[in-house]
């Protein structure tokens, strides 16, 4: 018999209030947990809902992770540092991602990339200066065929070539101070608006 179960358990409690993360989330990661028959297998859906709440992988998830799934903290980190999606640093406050993949090559997502970076003054890859954006080259946003596709944060937007770059470049930035940003459900593409 493990006479340790309540011990545990307290650590875990601590490890979850050191996160941060909201009571909403804790109470859906057990709910994942509970669907595995092995709770590590519940690894990548409790990181993603970590990075989705705190905007990357912290420490304190990582440790309240593995406490979670009874597995070491390494094991977690392996996983983190394995997958690109996973982030171990903050990011702006918008994801600006755009697809690199053949199809948005050849309509010229470099060059949309290009513009971006110099709308934004920063280098794919990092932040700029503000804190407000991080841009990033990404694979496949599976909309091939209306490319250049650029994703920021959950909405997609299709054809955005450099010269519509400023455009969504003043989105991005009246985003910010949009108290409802997030709130609604993402709609894909923003097609009708962006498009229309
Ligand atoms: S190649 Fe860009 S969305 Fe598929």
């Amino acid at each position: 018999m493990n006479t340790n179960i309540g011990s545990e358990s307290a650590n875990c409690e601590a490890l979850a209030a050191a996160t941060g993360l909201k009571p909403e989330t804790l109470a859906k990661a057990d709910k994942i947990v509970a669907k595995y028959p092995q709770k590590r297998s519940a690894t990548l859906p409790l990181l993603h809902i970590a990075q989705e709440e705190l905007g990357y992988v912290t420490d304190a998830a990582m440790k309240w992770i593995a406490a979670k799934l009874e597995i070491e903290p390494i094991n977690v980190y392996e996983v983190v540092t394995f997958y690109p999606m996973f982030r171990l640093n903050p990011i702006g406050k918008r994801h600006v991602k755009v697809c690199r993949t053949l199809s948005c090559a050849l309509r010229g997502s470099y060059k949309t990339m290009e513009a971006l970076e110099a709308e934004f003054g920063c280098k794919r890859g990092e932040t700029s200066a503000d804190g407000n954006v991080t841009l990033e080259f990404v694979e496949c946003l599976a909309c091939c065929g209306t490319g250049p596709v650029v994703q920021v944060d959950h909405l997609l937007y299709e054809k955005v070539t450099p010269e519509s770059v400023p455009a969504l470049a003043e989105k991005i930035r009246a985003s910010l101070t949009d108290p409802d940003y997030g709130k609604k459900a993402p709609t894909f593409g923003d097609r009708t608006e962006w498009l229309g």
